[in-house]
């Protein structure tokens, strides 16, 4: 990647009326010090995190299942925003149409400064009622009890997605619906194995948006899209930023 042109050969200009998407996964968070789910430099390979989520379950309202949130929080909450996060919040101000989409449940875009963000996977600073499904602000950690009790007295969930729970529908439709109209469709950080987050790269590659990858690794769809750059996001995605903003000034 070393002082290659990133965009070379592309048909792109950045002007701020093109929609541009943004999906991210937890790569674009790796920088800042939040373990990824996958392959090197994962969560799992902390023995304490195994020992907890061994003990997390449904009905997700548990104390067992908010000690493993709880340790996650307290690691994210210790980390701070990278420069690929930073970098997403300037591209939102330059574009009109611009709609970051992620999977990520830490939080640290909205905490970088994203406005926009439809968080697909949920949020580990909410918690959520099981009985009347009421979404709350959980900011502090340590927590005061565990589980965290809502108004009503019900305990609280964590708002995150768990494997084979349906997303949030309104969430997905409003992802799904700016993937069609995407112009420039940037995939950052992850493995795209999880669905459906992971067709979202391709809708946009169907209804004719530019599609570019950028991963440490390679992945299932590093082949089918426009461009695929291997790097680190805090390093990639600043230097793609400079690069779609210089091509701008020509256009
Ligand atoms: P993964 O851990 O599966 O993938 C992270 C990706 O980031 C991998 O492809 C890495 O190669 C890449 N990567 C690592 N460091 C990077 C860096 N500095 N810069 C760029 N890329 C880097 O994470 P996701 O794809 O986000 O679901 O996982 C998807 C979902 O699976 C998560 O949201 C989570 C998990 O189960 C829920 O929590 C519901």
């Amino acid at each position: 990647m070393v002082g290659e042109v990133l965009l070379d050969g592309l048909n792109l200009r950045a002007n701020p009326e093109m929609c541009v998407v943004v999906l991210t996964g937890a790569g674009v968070s790796a920088e800042s010090g939040v373990p990824i789910f996958r392959g090197k430099g994962s969560m799992w390979e902390k023995e304490e995190a195994r020992r907890l989520a061994s003990r997390a379950g449904p009905p997700w309202n548990t104390r067992e299942t908010w000690e493993f949130y709880e340790w996650r929080r307290r690691l994210v909450k210790s980390c701070e925003p990278n420069a690929a996060h930073l970098t997403l919040v300037r591209m939102e101000k330059y574009f009109q149409d611009f709609s970051l989409v992620t999977q990520n449940v830490d939080g640290l875009h909205r905490r970088a400064g994203s406005q926009k963000v439809y968080e697909l996977h949920g949020n580990m600073w909410q918690g959520r009622c099981p009985r009347c499904g009421e979404v709350v602000e959980l900011p502090e950690t340590p927590l005061k009890s565990l589980p965290p009790l809502h108004g009503c007295g019900t305990a609280l969930r964590p708002n995150v997605v768990q494997f084979g729970e349906p997303l949030d529908s309104r969430v997905l439709r409003l992802a799904v619906e700016a993937s069609k109209r995407a112009d420039l469709f940037l995939v950052v950080g992850t493995s795209a194995v999880v669905s459906p987050a992971c067709e979202l790269p391709l809708l946009a590659l169907r209804h004719g948006a530019v599609v570019v990858e950028v991963n440490r690794d390679p992945t299932p769809l590093s082949g089918l899209v426009t461009r695929s750059i291997r790097g680190k996001a805090a390093e990639v995605l600043p230097r793609l930023w400079g690069e779609l903003l210089a091509r701008g000034r020509h256009y």
